[in-house]
């Protein structure tokens, strides 16, 4: 059995040169980047130096290279084409969040790689988070308890940028809710399981242009439990801390930047062993908490990885584009209900 994946990558000039490339697929141990593109043929040449892959003047001279894969790291926009494209030619497909614009998008993609037998996967790479997998163990493990609440927030601050696709719901779907309310979604529900239905709140609080700049998401999960999402364009990027808070019956999980790139951040546990008894004073122990300090996980380098591994066991990856689709369901929601406002069940 072939050892490495041998990998092309479509969009080489974004996310792909700052994080997936250097990090991700130039470190796993099961892949090889052999090939790259961008429309941009200046910054592709950049990569393609710096990287040693051979740099393609056409997605389809990229697709007639000697590749197993292909990570797309298009505008979101460009997803859907892009993974035919891929599918077409028979390559497994590591496709960026959002997968496409639409849930139809996404269910157009998964219905032709399952025709093309290619795998297709989703780039929600923040679930590899170490501690966002200690922190599912001990949920998963009775330690929280039932689950009560989970709040989740990403922001940064996003200017009006000219021709910039994520400023543009055509282009990429929708704005900050899309793009990074996305990951704070995907998280809450890998913590305590599906939303039921959603309640949401879409604004331009600061910034003019097409895309929201601001969005609030209640969610209320099918095992009961309550969430909040809240992702902001318009927040400066030190003043948002991206908090995950999990609350259960008996304790709570609080986090600090673990949700976002890179491996920094914190995450203190507060357990009790029982349901406490009624304490009219609702006193505090002082310092009863625990740090959750697991190994960190390059999340770009674990996302390849397992993509990799998955299509060289012949398996499903744990980062399958069903992720990609159920996330796509959640988000349809939300922006129905920001224009009707109206609580809307996600489909199942
Ligand atoms: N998971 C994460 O951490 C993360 C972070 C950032 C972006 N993303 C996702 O990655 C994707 C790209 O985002 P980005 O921030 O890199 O965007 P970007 O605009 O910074 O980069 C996109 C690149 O794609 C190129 N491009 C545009 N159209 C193309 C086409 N048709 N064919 C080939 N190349 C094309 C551009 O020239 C540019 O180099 C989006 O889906 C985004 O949501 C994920």
């Amino acid at each position: 059995m072939e050892k490495k994946i041998k990998w092309g990558v479509t969009g080489s000039g974004g996310i792909a040169r700052r994080r997936t490339i250097p990090e991700g697929i130039s470190k796993a141990e099961h892949a090889k980047l052999v090939a790259v593109y961008d429309t941009n043929a200046e910054i592709n040449k950049e990569v393609a130096d710096e990287f040693h892959a051979m740099a393609a003047t056409s997605l389809h001279e990229l697709l007639k290279s000697d590749i197993d894969a292909v990570y797309v790291a298009t505008p979101a926009g460009m997803h859907l084409n892009d993974v035919i494209s891929c599918a077409k030619a028979g390559k497994h497909v590591l496709c960026e969040k959002p997968l496409g614009m639409t849930v139809r998008e996404a269910e157009k993609m998964i219905k032709i790689c399952g025709a093309r037998g290619v795998r297709l996967g989703v780039g929600l790479m923040m679930r590899f988070v170490a501690q966002h997998q200690a922190a599912l163990r001990l949920i998963q493990g009775n330690r929280l308890g039932k689950p009560v609440y989970g709040r989740a927030q990403l922001s940064c601050w996003y200017p009006p940028i000219q021709g910039t696709w994520r400023q543009d719901p055509e282009k990429g779907g929708g704005g900050s809710l899309m793009d990074m309310g996305s990951h704070c979604i995907d998280l809450l529900e890998m913590f305590f399981g599906k939303a039921r239905s959603v309640f949401c709140f879409i604004n331009n609080t600061v910034h003019p242009y097409k895309s929201e700049d601001s969005a609030v998401v209640s969610l209320f999960f099918e095992n009961g439990a309550l969430g909040t999402v809240d992702t902001y364009f318009c927040i400066p990027d030190n003043s948002s801390k991206n908090i995950l808070e999990l609350y259960g019956s008996k304790g709570s999980i609080l986090a600090k930047g673990t949700i976002g790139q890179g491996p920094e951040g914190e995450m203190t546990a507060y357990l009790e062993e029982d349901n406490a008894g009624y304490n009219a004073l609702q006193q505090r122990a002082k310092g009863s908490g625990f740090s959750i300090t697991p190994k960190p996980v390059n999340t770009y380098l674990a996302e390849i990885e397992e993509f990799s591994c998955a299509i060289l066991g012949k398996r499903s990856p744990s980062n399958d584009a069903s992720l990609g689709l159920h996330s796509q369901k959640v988000l349809e929601a939300c922006y129905k209900s920001a224009k009707t406002g109206k609580v809307i069940d996600v489909k199942q």
